[in-house]
């Protein structure tokens, strides 16, 4: 069964994330999320609360699992036995940021390959940025976002005293 690794910061999950997850488990046997800690991102949510926020999302797909990540990419795919890792592309302003992380992967693990899935062009602008940005000014970002990713958001905003 050919098994392959999503990773990501995930701050928070987006459905452009999920997007390409769902599409990832059509292709794969078993799909792994791998949370990734990124903690030079200084990212909003800890990678507990991050995987938290990302599995009643996932229930609905059995093949896919979730779980924490530190350390290096490649030695966490050797570690999963992983035969692919998988990246959403949603605009050719992804693809130098990709393309070098895709390149550095290799050099360091060459039997790991780096598969690239295009989500549904309406996600195609989302980011995880962009979204905290949009929901700290109080904004609706239920287009975006899952509704427990959007109450997280709206629970952190008033911990930050911003609502
Ligand atoms: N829909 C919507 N948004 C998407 C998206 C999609 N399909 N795909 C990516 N994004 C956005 C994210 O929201 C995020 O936005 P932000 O930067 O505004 O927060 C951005 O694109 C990139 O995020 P993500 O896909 O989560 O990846 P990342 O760049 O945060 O993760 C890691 C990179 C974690 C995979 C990489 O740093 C890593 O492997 N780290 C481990 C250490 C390591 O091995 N380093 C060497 C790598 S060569």
């Amino acid at each position: 069964m050919r098994h392959c690794i999503y990773p990501g910061t995930f701050d928070p999950i987006t459905y452009g994330h999920l997007d390409v997850l769902s599409r990832a488990a059509k292709l794969f046997g078993r799909v792994t999320v791998a949370v990734a800690e990124s903690a030079g991102k200084a990212p909003l949510f800890s990678p507990k609360e991050r995987l938290e926020m990302i599995a009643p999302n996932v229930a609905n797909l059995p093949n896919v699992s979730v779980t924490t990540f530190s350390g290096l990419l490649v030695e966490f795919c050797m570690a999963h036995q992983a035969d692919a890792i998988i990246r959403g592309l949603r605009a050719l302003s992804d693809f130098e940021f990709e393309f070098n992380m895709a390149l550095m992967n290799r050099h360091l693990e060459p039997e790991l390959e780096t598969l690239f899935v295009m989500p549904n062009e309406q996600f195609s602008y989302t980011s995880s940025t962009l979204v905290k940005q949009v929901a700290a000014y109080g904004g609706d970002v239920g287009h975006f976002v899952p509704p427990n990713v959007a109450e997280a958001l709206k629970a952190a905003n008033v911990r930050a005293g911003r609502s």
